[in-house]
């Protein structure tokens, strides 16, 4: 159990289960990255062009939203402001946003707009880090453009001017565009964390501009870390849940006391976050859908990226992908949706999820004759369905040695002989139990 004190915020976000991260800026101009200014140690100024080159004529926040109501994604992460500085919303305190580059629209707003439409929560990403404010750690940094150019070496900066203006535009975001379900800050690291970031009064204005919001770990944490989420004294700023980035941690995670957290894994559709020139490593939707069977069957969440063409589309063969796996989840969806972890141990054939009284055998692995659903007590079984058809429990003499355990056939002949997978991808069987019985007395 989650403990409900804490984590009560998260009920809808446990539900929903899959998201759509969208990474889009003007990095999506140069097709190399959104870290390529640090990497390359790219000035301000020849940055500039990629700020002058960002005028995506076939943005539509609409195609976006219908593609990941396509996929089956129930909410959605956009790079309001990403490490390079650039805003993708109007800002009174920069000139450095989209609104003002010469494309003149306000992107955040046309994306909020559109996915609220179309029944999608919204959240917004947003970089604590920023390299092209004056007030932003450049020489020595760990990550800065200028980190080891002597020209910046010894030059003053006004952090606290800098924290002024991020918290400013953070105000901004929760203030200007209606109701806000999430916000990813992004990320901590050496001594940029919590209270550097005067992560206090951030937080305490964003609860109270936005009380419902979500946020993310990443105030005292990054990608690889946890922060102090997972221990027994949690910061106001440790944020509701852990982001483990571009891996499905091995057991779920679980605090210090071992009770689940709510976490969410934010994975890549292909290798890079932001469209990226000649990457096409993309994920299978066969891939895809166990991955979030295996996340769901961890209690996690998928925050699955899709980084916009520099004109802002969604390429179609992403478009593709993602629709696949919106497929299956409209057949199987009650399988992921407000499901979560069984409690059973993880069988060999594939993964076990849990709604309630209602167990879900995801099957990715045939078995030899009839499946054993291993660490479901039989006498508790009520029903079994597999793609919404009613199925008895098999029975053969060759089970007979197994009295605790109940069989599923995939034919519709002899138990005993070995069937294909329904659906080769994850069949899914609903095992409904009986409620547990009540011990006399109690
Ligand atoms: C990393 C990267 C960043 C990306 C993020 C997504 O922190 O720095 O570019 O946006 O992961 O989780």
């Amino acid at each position: 159990m989650v403990a409900p004190d804490r984590h009560a915020r998260t009920n809808w976000f446990r539900d929903d289960r899959f998201g759509m991260f969208i990474h889009w800026g003007a990095f999506s101009v140069h097709g190399r990255g959104e870290w390529l200014r640090s990497w390359e140690k790219i000035s301000m100024e020849d940055y500039q062009p990629f700020i002058d080159g960002f005028t995506p004529e076939a943005f539509d926040a609409d195609d976006w939203a219908r593609t990941a109501v396509a996929a089956g994604m129930k909410y959605a992460v956009l790079t309001a402001k990403h490490h390079d500085g650039f805003c993708l919303f109007d800002s009174a305190h920069s000139t450095y946003t989209s609104v003002h580059n010469g494309f003149g629209r306000d992107v955040v707003a046309e994306y909020v707009e559109a996915f609220r439409r179309h029944g999608l929560k919204v959240g917004l990403y947003f970089s604590l880090i920023d390299w092209s404010h004056p007030g932003f750690p450049a020489f020595g940094d760990a990550h800065h453009p200028h980190r080891d150019d002597p020209a910046y070496e010894g030059r003053e900066h006004d952090f606290d001017r800098y924290l002024d203006f991020m918290h400013a535009q953070v105000r901004e975001l929760a203030t200007n565009y209606g109701q806000i379900d999430l916000m990813w800050f992004d990320f901590s690291y050496d001594d940029l964390t919590g209270e550097a970031w005067r992560a206090g009064e951030l937080v305490e204005m964003v609860r109270e501009l936005q009380p419902g919001i979500l946020l993310d770990n990443r105030l005292e944490a990054n990608g690889g870390s946890f922060g102090s989420i997972i221990t027994d004294s949690p910061l106001p700023w440790s944020g509701d849940f852990v982001s483990p980035e571009q891996l499905i941690p091995a057991e779920g995670i679980l605090d210090l006391q071992g009770r689940p957290v709510p976490w969410e894994a934010c994975i890549t559709l292909n290798n890079h976050w932001t469209h990226f020139f000649g990457d096409e490593d993309y994920k299978t939707p066969r891939m895809l859908v166990r991955k979030l069977v295996e996340i769901v069957s961890k209690g996690g969440n998928l925050l699955l990226n899709v980084g916009p063409h520099p004109d802002g589309r969604i390429l179609a063969e992403e478009q593709q992908i993602l629709a696949e796996v919106g497929g299956w989840l409209s057949r199987n969806g009650d399988s992921i949706y407000g499901a979560g972890a069984a409690d059973l141990p993880k069988p060999e054939w594939g993964y076990y999820t849990r709604k309630g009284d209602v167990l879900y055998a995801h099957v990715f692995e045939p078995p030899i004759g009839p499946l054993a659903l291993v660490g479901v007590d039989p006498t508790r079984i009520d029903s079994l369905e597999i793609g919404g058809r009613r199925v008895e429990r098999a029975d053969s003499w060759l089970i007979e040695a197994y009295p605790d355990t109940a069989f599923v056939s995939f034919g519709e002949g002899d138990p005993a002989l070995t069937y294909p997978l329904p659906d080769d991808v994850d069949t899914v069987i609903t095992i409904r139990l009986t409620p547990p019985s009540i011990p006399h007395g109690e």
